[in-house]
């Protein structure tokens, strides 16, 4: 079998990759381990970009988006038992909408399969050659058959743990990283969302965080121990810890609701440079993680494919050079990205048992942040997203 670009790993970055090819002629074939289930049943993250937004509806994907999508003007940010309202729009004049990320999943399959487009779900034993040569293969199993995938570029969209980083030779990356001494427990649950907002929640107890799904979904996190045994909490558990951390003295109540899905989400920051050797791209989580406190996961993501869709385009056009230029345009916005997100997890998380130095700092810049427009305003740009051209050559 021949395709021009092999793509590992259908979640949203393998999956819009392939979308945007097609839309600019070029073949692709997308390969994934899971079973299309799976994937399109995989609760994750849920805020979009409006730059991300813009994208997936400039490319025919936004139909449903825009019928089912919240779009939200602002955030709240709460501390000390008082509630502070970032005005996202009024302060950038762009908003996010929240969406979840299976749903994004499920429109980009559906798009690729009313275009004749092939996603093979359920493959294994994948491994790459030739990455430094002309003609790079992709072999795997599919159906109890052995296959090789011959391509001219390979996309690694397989996610952290995937195999395509690592297929990459040692000492060929640098990786940078951080782990946190946190993670998030997630539920889902089926309750109006009592706060038309999200409300991120510094609290002694340690941080919660506030979403929703749809007007009859409601999504929530609260920091956790990095190994948190699920088994030790019970949903009477979960709501007390939630009412402890997110209520205020205003009389705002948030409503209770059976537990559709929970789930522990670790928390890491890491970059590997560069994101291309050879005719391998990386994109998407196998190159790059935040933890989830900025939003930003999903959004990285879509700008680095993006950026490959349009590198590979140029390069087919002639313009070899091109695809030189894919992993320092990414990584401009990465790293914007990285700090912001750190930076918004160092400053609502419960550190080091609560030491209170760390938490006097973190109180003065959330009222730095929500009193100075100019604080405000730098958190409400980042959030939103920063324009794609951001980091750009003028
Ligand atoms: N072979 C084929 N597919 C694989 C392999 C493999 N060896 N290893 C992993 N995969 C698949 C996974 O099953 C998954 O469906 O690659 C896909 C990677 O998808 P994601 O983890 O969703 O990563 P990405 O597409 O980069 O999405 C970006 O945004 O909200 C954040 O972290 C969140 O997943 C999210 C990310
Ligand atoms: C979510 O709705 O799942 C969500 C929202 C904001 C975040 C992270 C996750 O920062």
């Amino acid at each position: 079998m021949r395709t021009q670009v092999g793509i590992v790993g259908a979640g949203p970055a393998g999956l819009l990759l392939s979308h945007l090819l097609h839309r600019l002629g070029i073949e692709s074939i997308v390969l994934e381990s899971q079973t299309r289930r799976h994937v399109e049943e995989r609760v994750r993250a849920g805020v979009l970009e409006q730059g991300t937004v813009d994208l997936l509806d400039a490319s025919g994907v936004g139909e449903r988006l825009a019928r089912e999508g919240l779009v939200h003007h602002g955030i709240e940010l709460r501390f000390e038992g008082a509630s502070h309202r970032i005005a996202l729009t009024d302060l950038t004049g762009r908003s996010i909408t929240v969406y979840g990320q299976q749903e994004v999943v499920k429109d980009l399959i559906r798009a690729r399969l009313d275009a004749g487009g092939e996603i093979a779900f359920e493959v294994s034993d994948v491994t790459l050659s030739g990455v430094d040569s002309a003609s790079p293969a992709i072999r795997y199993r599919h159906a109890g058959e052995a296959r090789v995938l011959d391509c001219d570029f390979i996309a690694g969209c397989d996610g952290f743990h995937g195999v395509c980083r690592p297929s990459i030779a040692p000492g060929v990356l640098t990786e940078y990283s951080r782990s946190y001494p946190f993670a998030w427990l997630g539920i889902l649950a089926s309750a109006a969302p009592t706060s038309p907002e999200l409300i991120y929640a510094h609290h002694e107890r340690g941080f919660a965080l506030y979403s929703m799904r749809s007007p009859k979904v409601t999504r929530l996190y609260l920091q956790c121990a990095p190994d948190e045994d699920l088994a030790r909490w019970s949903d009477e558990r979960i709501w007390s810890e939630l009412h402890a951390r997110l209520e205020t003295s205003d009389g705002w109540r948030l409503a209770e609701g059976p537990i559709l899905q929970r789930g522990v989400t670790p928390m890491r920051s890491f970059v590997a440079e560069p994101m291309r050797v050879g005719r391998l791209f990386l994109a998407g989580d196998a190159a790059h993680i935040v933890p989830p406190t900025g939003a930003k996961g999903l959004n990285l993501a879509v700008n680095d494919v993006r950026i490959l869709a349009d590198a590979l385009a140029s390069w087919y056009a002639g313009r070899k050079g091109a695809i030189d230029d894919y992993s320092p345009r990414c990584l401009k916005r990465v790293w914007r990205a990285e700090h912001f997100s750190w930076w918004m997890t160092s400053m609502l998380h419960r550190f080091d048992h609560g030491d209170p130095f760390h938490q006097k700092l973190q109180l003065a810049q959330l009222d730095y942040v929500t009193r100075s427009k100019a604080a405000a305003a730098s958190l409400a740009e980042n959030y939103v997203g920063l324009p794609f051209d951001y980091g750009e050559a003028p």
